[in-house]
């Protein structure tokens, strides 16, 4: 039996956690929920009875096993160490060790074994990427994968409970005058969590700018799809776009590879691969459909036309369970294995 804690267990992905830790009956000794101040003192209504949040910057993290940790980058920088230092394992859902090359990077059913190297912390990817690596990873088995050009539709959710309700708030806000969205006289609803609104709009931009003109969303899918499927040449032409969803991140991917594949190779892949279904034509896959589920969806399988020998394919994925706290649990399944 292990001693688990969830840091970030009052947030989208840290109470994600605790109810897939439920649902796959992982055995769990214990069970410890924290986050910052301001819950400190609640209780959560577990399977095993209530549970006190504790401010993590306080806790002790003596006798912990395994750590969820998703409270944000800083925080991660700030406890995570202490945690494995204490004899926790770590699994990190923030981007703060990521590129870290002591730290591996782990998608489940993509590269288990990655995980043997940790030394007391595993870096979960970013959700986006995710969604991409979950069909990419069987295809670069397959056939090496040399480039990939991939535009992202990503959830409110990936900014957390802020994200939701500022999408809702924004829905609310231009529906009460739906004309002044088609003659261009509508009122920003103001709000400075995204750079333009959200509601029943599409924003190119997700993250904040960085380097050469992308985002830090954009970077993170070049890096960690390399470092992922251990090919640091692999070229990656990402643009990372907010959309008015709740839950589900999808990305549109075309992959070329080091020799062609056909369709009927990449569908037989595909369909093998697990944690993936795969979705013909009669039904396109979309963000609805993600939510709540633990596969990844995809659908859109095709040659390419422009360049030939590549496939191109729409994956979509919840971003709070495979793209984060899913994920998240079956590394924690790995560590026991
Ligand atoms: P809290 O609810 O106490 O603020 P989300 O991404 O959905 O907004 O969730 C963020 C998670 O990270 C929450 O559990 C939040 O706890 C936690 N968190 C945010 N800031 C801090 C902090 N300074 N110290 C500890 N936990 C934090």
């Amino acid at each position: 039996m292990t001693s688990v804690a969830i840091v970030g267990a009052t947030g989208a992905v840290g109470s994600t956690m605790l109810s897939i830790l439920e649902e796959r009956d992982f055995p769990m000794s214990s069970l410890r929920l924290m986050a910052s101040h301001r819950s400190a003192g609640r209780t959560v209504e577990t399977r095993t009875g209530q549970v006190t949040i504790e401010d993590v910057a306080s806790a002790d993290p003596s006798g912990i096993d395994i750590a969820l940790f998703s409270a944000g980058g800083d925080r991660s920088r700030a406890y995570a160490p202490k945690f494995a230092a204490a004899g926790a394992t770590v699994i990190d859902n923030s981007s703060a060790f990521r590129m870290d090359p002591e730290v591996p990077l782990v998608v489940a059913n993509v590269n288990d074994d990655a995980i043997k190297a940790h030394k007391g912390i595993v870096a979960n990817p970013n959700c986006t990427t995710m969604a991409l690596m979950m069909p990419a990873g069987p295809l670069h088995r397959l056939a090496g994968l040399e480039s990939v050009v991939a535009t992202s539709y990503q959830s409110v959710s990936g900014s957390g409970h802020t994200g939701m309700t500022q999408l809702a708030k924004e829905i609310d806000h231009f529906g009460a005058n739906r004309d002044g969205l088609v003659t261009g006289d509508w009122v920003d609803p103001g709000g400075d969590l995204y750079a333009r609104p959200i509601g029943y709009n599409v924003l190119p931009q997700a993250g904040s700018f960085t380097d050469a003109g992308y985002t830090d969303e954009e970077w993170k899918l070049v890096n960690e799809t390399r470092k992922i499927l251990g090919r640091p040449d692999i070229k990656v032409e990402p643009t990372c776009v907010r959309v008015p969803v709740m839950v589900g991140h999808g990305v549109a991917a075309s992959m070329w590879f080091d020799r062609p594949v056909d369709l009927e190779e990449a569908l037989e892949v595909l369909g093998d691969a697990p944690g993936l279904q795969l979705w013909d034509d009669a039904k396109v896959p979309t963000p609805l459909d993600s939510a709540g589920i633990d596969d990844v969806l995809v659908g859109r399988v095709r040659e390419t036309v422009g360049t030939p020998g590549g496939i191109s394919l729409f994956a979509v994925g919840d971003n709070l369970r495979k793209g984060a706290a899913l994920n998240a649990v079956e590394l924690a399944e790995l560590l026991l294995q």
